[in-house]
C-alpha cells in the first residue's frame, strides 16, 4: 500500500513536470529577480530543479522512490508502537497457558506482573538496581530500550502433568498448543511442571521456527510465593537468551560469553554470594559479576544486565538483525 502511494506520488511529479507548468512559473521567478524588481515573495526552486532531475534520470527517481518508502516504513513504526521516539523495540508477547489443574491456569494478574518484572529489568527501573556495587555501575545497562507488551493470552487445558524440556508443550499434537506467529510475536508458554528446571529458552538462530520462544513453568512466572525464584526473574534470564545472551560463565571453565564488560567467571553461582567473589581465569584473578541476570543466582540476587549485553540485544532486535520480525506487528 505504501509502496504504491509512493509510486503515485512519483509519477505525479513526473506528469507535472512533462507538462512544463512548474517550469514556466519557475521562469517567472527568476526573470522577476533578475529584472532587478523588489522580491516580494520568497522563492525555493529546489522542488522545481529536483523534478526535472528526476524525471531524466531513473536512477535518482529509483532512489527517491526508495527514500520515501523507508521514511513512511519508520514513521509508521513510530505511529504503532513498534519503535518508540528514542528508538526503543516494544516486543509483542503471546502467553500460551497450558493448565492441568486450576491452580496451573494463573491468573491474569500474575501474568501482568511478569510483564511488569520484564519491562522494569529491561528499563534498569527495576528497585533493587541500587545493590550493583560500584565496581560494576559504569558497565551497568541502564534501560536497554527493549519493551513488552502483552498481545494476548492464550489458554488451553491438557492431560499431561509434568514437561520434559522436549518442546512437546509446543504442539497441539503432543497435548501442548502451536506457537502464535513466531516470526512476529515472542510466545511465552507457561506450564505446570518441568521437574528441576525452571525455564528455557530458544536463541536467534530459531526465529520464526515452530519451537521458538521460551518455557518457564508457572510456578516461576512473575511474583510469586515461591523463593528464592519468585521475583520473575526466570523469565528475564531466559529472555536474556532468547535475544542471543549467553550464561555470563560462557557454558564451559572460564569460558566466553561475547560480552567484554562481564569479567570472565570459572562456572555458575548459586544462591545469594557475597560480594566480592573472585574467579581466576588464565593467571588474572578477577571480581565476578555474578549479580548478572545471566548467571543462576537467586532471583533476589540478579539485578542488571551490562552494556555489552544491551549491545547484543540490540544488535538483535534492530531493523536488520534476526529478530526484527518482531518490529513488524
Ligand atoms: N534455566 C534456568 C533454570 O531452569 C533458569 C535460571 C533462572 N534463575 C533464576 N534465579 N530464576 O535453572
Ligand atoms: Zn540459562
Ligand atoms: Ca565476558
Amino acid at each position: 500500500m505504501k509502496k504504491l502511494l509512493v509510486g503515485a506520488f512519483a509519477l505525479s511529479m513526473l506528469a507535472a513536470c512533462n507538462a512544463g507548468e512548474d517550469h514556466l512559473s519557475n521562469q517567472e521567478d527568476t526573470d522577476a529577480l533578475t529584472s532587478g524588481s523588489a522580491v516580494t515573495q520568497r522563492m525555493c526552486p529546489s522542488e522545481d530543479i529536483r523534478k526535472e532531475a528526476l524525471a531524466n534520470n531513473p536512477t535518482l527517481m529509483a532512489k527517491f522512490v526508495e527514500n520515501e518508502s523507508k521514511t513512511a516504513k519508520f514513521i509508521d513504526d513510530l505511529k504503532m508502537g513498534r519503535v518508540l521516539a528514542d528508538g526503543t523495540v516494544e516486543i509483542p508477547v503471546v502467553v500460551n497457558v497450558l493448565y492441568r489443574t486450576s491452580a496451573e491456569n494463573i491468573s491474569d494478574a500474575q501474568i501482568a506482573s511478569q510483564i511488569a518484572t520484564l519491562n522494569k529489568d529491561f528499563g534498569g527501573t527495576n528497585s533493587d538496581v541500587s545493590k550493583i556495587p560500584a565496581e560494576f555501575t559504569s558497565v551497568a545497562a541502564g534501560d536497554t530500550k527493549i519493551k513488552f507488551r502483552l498481545d494476548r493470552v492464550i489458554r488451553k487445558s491438557t492431560t499431561v502433568r509434568s514437561w520434559r524440556t522436549n518442546d512437546a508443550m509446543k504442539k497441539s499434537s503432543s497435548k501442548g498448543q502451536d506457537a502464535y506467529k513466531p516470526a512476529n510475536y515472542f510466545n511465552i508458554w507457561v506450564v505446570g511442571d518441568m521437574g528441576g528446571v525452571l525455564g528455557y529458552a530458544t536463541f536467534p538462530e530459531s526465529a520464526g521456527l515452530w519451537n521458538d520462544g521460551v518455557v518457564i513453568a508457572g510456578k516461576y512466572f512473575g511474583t510469586t510465593a515461591n523463593a528464592p525464584y519468585n521475583l520473575g526473574r526466570t523469565a528475564t534470564h531466559e529472555v536474556g537468551h532468547y535475544l542471543n545472551l549467553r550464561h555470563i560463565w560462557g557454558d564451559g571453565n572460564c569460558a566466553t560469553d561475547f560480552v567484554d564488560d562481564t569479567p570472565t567467571q570459572q562456572d555458575k553461582n548459586f544462591g545469594k554470594p557475597t560480594y566480592p567473589q573472585y574467579d581466576l581465569c588464565g593467571g588474572v584473578n578477577r571480581s565476578i559479576q555474578f549479580m548478572n541476570y545471566m548467571d543462576y543466582v537467586d532471583d533476589a540476587a540478579m539485578y542488571m544486565f551490562s552494556a555489552g549485553q544491551k549491545s547484543r540485544m540490540q544488535a538483535i532486535t534492530n531493523a536488520s538483525g534476526a529478530r526484527s520480525g518482531l518490529r513488524l506487528y
